[in-house]
Formats: structure tokens, C-alpha cells, sequence
């Protein structure tokens, strides 16, 4: 029987592509650019199916070109790449990569709060400058991490992941904001406090940001909830970009407003705001959260899982939108 022909839009694992290749027609992209709309669009041609990150878009548009089409698979755990009413429209079957990166996303959150808090980059950088001369009373002297108050923004696997954490490995009072309420047992088990949004900006030494990007979270921290936060407080955004507007931000670093940030993410990456660039109290990472090479390789697994068990079983593993399933 004829192998079903799908398209691998990024570089992935070699392992991978050969565990693809006994189960489909791979066409992959050797060469790791990202493919604008146009060019995605005309290797889509004659796919059933897809794998991609992050970085590709898939909209209207794009399955309106490719009516023949039937499952995407993100290696992420974000979609917000892609546009799911129109995937469900259009009866495309939509996957991502929940679990296997959980606890690598929130080491990572945890490591971006500790490089912020105590000014790990910022200090590097004055030494690789040839700048240490002396020993000095107040050196970098930072903001004190265990003890503190953490506050979280979205307190979903990798949230609660993180608020574990703070509270029992470093003793810090945790609050968090999110859509809903946890349930008792589990706000009992990250030992975590529901709050407002405004109560958490204003009490908060440490800030986290995990909540998925939509319209509504959009500028979760503009201008005025920067204006909220603690003058010594420090902001993590592992999100999303978009969810913090860069260019407040950088506004508010430069002037002082809070005392730094960690950003793993960036409104119109891999572009940077050049204003970002020019703080010093801030640590730049370029999206690599999930970066182990263990996590990156389960998520490519479970992409991969996801287009076998379709297209085998005629049922996703980790779907995020609902389609019929045409025989
Ligand atoms: C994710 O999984 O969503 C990470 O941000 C990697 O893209």
C-alpha cells in the first residue's frame, strides 16, 4: 500500500526522520529555512499530513490551498501558530506536545529567575569586560530568591511546575493568577494561593509568566501593570511572545520601574526590540525553554506518534482541536 506523503517543515532529529520514513513519504526541508506562507503553501501540495514547529503558520489561507490536507503536528506545546477554527473549518486535525516538556520548561523558568534575580548575565558580561578590579560591598548585589514572594501568571502544568518548585525548594510563598481557580488538592500540593492579577503584581518579588498566547492575553503586562510591580521586583516571561509589551518593558527597565527581567521569548522574534538590548538589567535566552536535548527529542517523538497513530489508528494522541475522521 502507498505510504501517505506528509511534510517535515523544519530540521528535526535524524532518528526521527527515519522513524517517519518507515511509516510515510517524508519530504523534509534540509535545509532548515523557515518557509515564508508562499513556499510552505507549495510544499504542503499533495500532503496529507505535516510536522511542524513553532515557527510556521498555518491559517485559512493556507488549507484553503491545500484542501487535501489532514493533520498538522506541532513540536510545541503552544499552537498559537496555528489558526484552529479554521483547522476545525476545515476538518484539519490539530496536535501538540503537552507533558513530555513540563518539568525541562519549568527548570528553565526556575534558572531565567535565579539569572535575573541575582544578575548571573549582567556580572558575566562586566568580567568578560576585564571590568572586576576590586571586591565590592554591594557587587551585583541582587534580590533574595528563597523566602520570597513568587507570583504566577497561568498556572498550568509548567506553572504548577514551578510553583513546586518555589515552594519546596526554596521555602517561597507562592501566589498565582490563572483563568480558574485550581482545585483545593491541587493548589494544596504546589502550596500555592489564588489572587487577583493586581494583589500579585503588587505583592509579588518575583514574577512568572506561563499563560498561552490569545487575543486576551495580549499584553498581559503592558505600562500599567509594570507600573504595579514592586520597584525591586524582577519579571520571568517563558510564555509567549506578545503576552508582555517589549517595548513598555524596556521603558520601565531603563528607568527603574522594576529592578529586571528574564525573557526567553520576544514580540517578533527572532527579531529583538533594540530597546531590550540596550538594558543591562535584563537576560535575553532565544526560545529554548524546552532546550534539552532529551525534552527536544521526546517532542519530536510524540509529533511524530501523533501523525503514525492517525494515520494508522484514524485517532491523535495529544489533539487540540476536534475533527470527523474520514475513512
Ligand atoms: C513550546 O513547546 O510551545 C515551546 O515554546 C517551544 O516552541
Amino acid at each position: 500500500m502507498k505510504k501517505p506523503a506528509i511534510l517535515v517543515a523544519r530540521a528535526i532529529f535524524p532518528q526521527t526522520l527515519d522513524f517517519l520514513s518507515q511509516h510515510f513519504e517524508v519530504e523534509s526541508n534540509q535545509t532548515d529555512e523557515v518557509w515564508d506562507a508562499v513556499e510552505l503553501t507549495r510544499r504542503l501540495n499533495g500532503k496529507a499530513g505535516a510536522l511542524t514547529t513553532g515557527s510556521e503558520r498555518i491559517d485559512g489561507a493556507l488549507l484553503q490551498a491545500n484542501p487535501q490536507l489532514k493533520i498538522i503536528a506541532n513540536m510545541a506545546v503552544g499552537f498559537n501558530n496555528f489558526d484552529i477554527p479554521a483547522m476545525t473549518a476545515a476538518g484539519v486535525l490539530a496536535t501538540n506536545t503537552p507533558d513530555v516538556l513540563t518539568d525541562t520548561t519549568a527548570d528553565f523558568g526556575f534558572a531565567l529567575l535565579m539569572a535575573t534575580a541575582r544578575r548571573v548575565s549582567e556580572s558575566e558580561h562586566f568580567l568578560r569586560a576585564g571590568k572586576w578590579t576590586k571586591w565590592r560591598y554591594d557587587m551585583f548585589a541582587g534580590a533574595e530568591v528563597h523566602g520570597s514572594t513568587l507570583g504566577i501568571i497561568g498556572m498550568g502544568r509548567i506553572g504548577q511546575g514551578i510553583a513546586r518548585r518555589g515552594a519546596f525548594g526554596f521555602g517561597m510563598k507562592v501566589v498565582y493568577h490563572n483563568r480558574s481557580q485550581l482545585s483545593p488538592q491541587l493548589e494544596a500540593e504546589c502550596k500555592a494561593t489564588y489572587v487577583s492579577k493586581e494583589v500579585l503584581l503588587k505583592t509579588a518579588d518575583h514574577v512568572v509568566l506561563v499563560v498561552p498566547y490569545s487575543a486576551e492575553s495580549h499584553h498581559t503586562i503592558g505600562a500599567n501593570e509594570l507600573g504595579m510591580m514592586k520597584s525591586t521586583a524582577t519579571l520571568v516571561n517563558i510564555a509567549r511572545g506578545g503576552i508582555v509589551d517589549d517595548a513598555a518593558l524596556a521603558h520601565a527597565l531603563a528607568g527603574g520601574q522594576i529592578a529586571a527581567a528574564g525573557l526567553d521569548v520576544f514580540e517578533g522574534e527572532p527579531v529583538v526590540n533594540e530597546a531590550l538590548l540596550k538594558v543591562p538589567n535584563v537576560v535575553l535566552t532565544p526560545h529554548i525553554a524546552s532546550a534539552t536535548t532529551k525534552t527536544r527529542l521526546a517532542m519530536a517523538q510524540l509529533a511524530a506518534d501523533n501523525l503514525v497513530s492517525y494515520f494508522t489508528q484514524g485517532r491523535a494522541l495529544t489533539p487540540v482541536n476536534q475533527v470527523a475522521i474520514m475513512g
